[in-house]
Formats: structure tokens, C-alpha cells, sequence
């Protein structure tokens, strides 16, 4: 039987040595451990079995009414099943009387058996696919594509006129064909001018090319912290043409090699919506799935279910 109870800072050597046996040693865990275990809003679950620290898992509120699960993870030398279940219950059970909530989602690969099946089970619906693309190499080899590409880091410049910025990708409908999400790595925030302006456009995060006055194209791109390697995600890309397309592309590829410390192992990463001509930029450029198209699948629980659910005491168990 597994009990649940806060993540500590105590915590984090247990919890960094599973870390290190899954996902191939590419865990994010040990990047968001302090974060997570000073998120107050939310919680960070320790999963135990007995006194022995077995998992984890993390309630988030993207907004005050907007709740995420990440961080699932199980100790894979621990065979005793239903970790998954158990956290999700806890979780919904914190959620079943929170008033004003949105929505409560996760994303997982479409793979991943297990994630999927136990959540399906207590009642989450798939939401919304999308394909992960991926580019991945070294800083050397980042850089020598970017001094192959004549239009690197040309005509491209930041954008900050968040209502602009906001009206170009409404206009060309891309928050449309991602269902309303604004898709950040494994987090899909539900899109907003607020978030928009404060998290990407505000903080210089948005490169674009203006011709004439008019947004032509523009690219969203987020620092991804990760354990191991220099990562950026493209968080949205939208153009008029595939050439200003590709030139942001190229302006992105030019300014990561050249800010990437030598010897990086870098990756850049876009979950794009299924438009054709996205997907034919993403093969224009290097991007490629892991294995299939669709591959990126969002979940939601249904809001009408949630009563049901019955919450745990502080530091509840299952
Ligand atoms: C996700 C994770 C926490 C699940 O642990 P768990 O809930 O204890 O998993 P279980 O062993 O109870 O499996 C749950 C269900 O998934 C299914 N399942 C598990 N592994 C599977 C596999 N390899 N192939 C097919 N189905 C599988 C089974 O239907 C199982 O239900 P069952 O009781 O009917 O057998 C664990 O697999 C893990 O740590 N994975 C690595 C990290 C990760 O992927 N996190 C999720 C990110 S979204």
C-alpha cells in the first residue's frame, strides 16, 4: 500500500537516484527538485512504500484555475503496481472541492503504456494530440548549419508588441490547431493574452520578421532547463511564407550555437499542431519525430466527475 505525503528537501538524494534509472538518465527531476518542493501553491508528492521513498508526483496550477499533473515517477527496482492510480486519486481528491477550477490535465507520450492506461482508468480523456519534433546534436554541429544557412540570423528581430504579436497568431489561427493550448515542453498552458505578454513577449522572447510595418512571421521560443544539454523549445511558429519561416528557424539555430558554452549536447524541440505546412517546415529544417506523428497527447479530466472524489487528509495516504 502506498502513502503519500509531502516532497522534502531531505528528499532530494532518494529521489535523485530513481531519477537516474528512468527515461534513460534524462530525467528533468533533478532540475526542478528545489522549484517544485518550494511550490506552496501546488504540491509535490512523495510516494513511500513503508518508510522507503518509491516516487513522486506533482500537482501544479498553471493558473489559480488551471491544474497540471507532472513528475510521475516510480523507483523501476519497486514491482508493487498502482503508483499512478494512487497518486491521481490523491490529486483529484485535493481538486474535487476547489471552487472555480478550469480544467485539470497531464500530457504523456503516446507510448507510455503505463501513464496512460492507469489514467484512463480513473476517468481522464484524451484532449488533444500533437506531434513532438525534435532536433538534436551538438553545439559544433548546431553551428556549422548555422554558417551553412545563408538568411542566418538576418531580418529577424525581437518582437514586443504583445497585442501584435497576440493578433498575428490569432489571425493565422495557430492557437486555434493547438485546441487553445500554448504548448511549453511537457507543460500545456491554456493561451492567453496575459500569459503571452508576461512569460514570453515582455521577457524578449519572441523573434519576428516585419515587412512594412506588418508581422510576417514570428517564432515564441522558451529556455528549457534540462539536466544534461543546452534545450530550447519552440513554443509557437507561425509565418505568412515558408522562406520567413525557415529564416526564423535559421536565426534561432544561429543564436543558440553562438550562446551554447563549446562541447554542448543541445537539442530544439517544437510540439506542433497538425498543419501541413508546419510539419513540411519541421522536415525542411531537421526537426523529426521519435518514432510517429501524434505522438503528443494531453489529457483532461472531466470537471462533472470530480465530486466524486473524495479528498484525503493533510499528507493523505491511499
Ligand atoms: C508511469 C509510472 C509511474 C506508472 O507506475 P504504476 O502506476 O505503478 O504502473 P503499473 O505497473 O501499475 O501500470 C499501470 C498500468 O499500465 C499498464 N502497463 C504498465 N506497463 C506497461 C507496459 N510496459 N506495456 C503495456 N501496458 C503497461 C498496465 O495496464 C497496468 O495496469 P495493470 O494493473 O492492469 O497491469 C511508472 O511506469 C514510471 O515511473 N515510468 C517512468 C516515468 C514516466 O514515464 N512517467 C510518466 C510521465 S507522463
Amino acid at each position: 500500500m502506498f502513502r503519500i505525503r509531502r516532497m522534502t528537501a531531505a528528499d532530494k538524494p532518494a529521489m535523485m537516484e530513481i531519477s537516474a534509472l528512468i527515461l534513460e538518465g534524462n530525467d528533468y527531476l533533478p532540475t526542478v527538485f528545489d522549484a517544485w518542493v518550494a511550490d506552496r501553491n501546488g504540491e509535490f508528492a512523495a510516494v513511500l512504500l513503508g518508510d522507503r521513498l518509491v516516487g513522486c508526483g506533482k500537482l501544479t496550477f498553471l493558473t489559480p484555475a488551471d491544474a497540471w499533473l507532472e513528475g510521475l515517477r516510480k523507483d523501476p527496482r519497486v514491482t508493487e503496481k498502482g503508483l499512478a492510480e494512487s497518486l491521481g486519486r490523491h490529486f483529484l481528491g485535493m481538486l474535487a472541492d476547489r471552487p472555480g477550477l478550469a480544467s485539470v490535465r497531464f500530457s504523456t507520450y503516446v507510448k507510455n503504456a503505463a501513464s496512460i492506461d492507469a489514467n484512463e482508468r480513473m476517468g481522464f480523456m484524451l484532449r488533444t494530440r500533437l506531434s513532438l519534433k525534435t532536433w538534436e546534436g551538438t553545439r559544433e554541429q548546431l553551428a556549422g548549419r548555422a554558417e551553412s544557412a545563408p538568411a542566418a540570423g538576418q531580418g529577424a528581430e525581437t518582437l514586443r508588441d504583445t497585442a501584435a504579436v497576440q493578433a498575428f497568431f490569432d489571425g493565422r489561427g495557430y492557437f486555434t490547431a493547438t485546441e487553445g493550448l500554448l504548448v511549453d515542453g511537457w507543460k500545456a498552458y491554456p493561451c492567453s493574452p496575459a500569459l503571452l505578454a508576461a512569460r514570453y513577449v515582455t521577457a524578449g522572447r519572441c523573434r519576428g520578421v516585419v515587412v512594412d510595418g506588418e508581422i510576417e512571421a514570428a517564432l515564441i521560443e522558451s529556455p528549457a532547463v534540462e539536466h544534461r544539454r543546452y534545450a530550447v523549445r519552440i513554443v509557437a511558429l507561425e509565418s505568412r511564407d515558408d522562406r520567413s519561416a525557415l529564416l526564423l528557424l535559421d536565426d534561432l539555430r544561429a543564436r543558440h550555437a553562438a550562446a551554447a558554452p563549446p562541447g554542448s549536447n543541445m537539442a530544439i524541440e517544437w510540439i506542433v499542431p497538425n498543419v501541413h505546412r508546419m510539419k513540411e517546415w519541421c522536415a525542411a529544417w531537421g526537426l523529426s519525430s521519435w518514432e510517429l506523428e501524434d505522438d503528443y497527447l494531453v489529457y483532461q479530466f472531466p470537471l462533472d466527475r470530480l465530486p466524486g472524489f473524495v479528498a484525503h487528509g493533510k499528507g493523505g495516504s491511499s
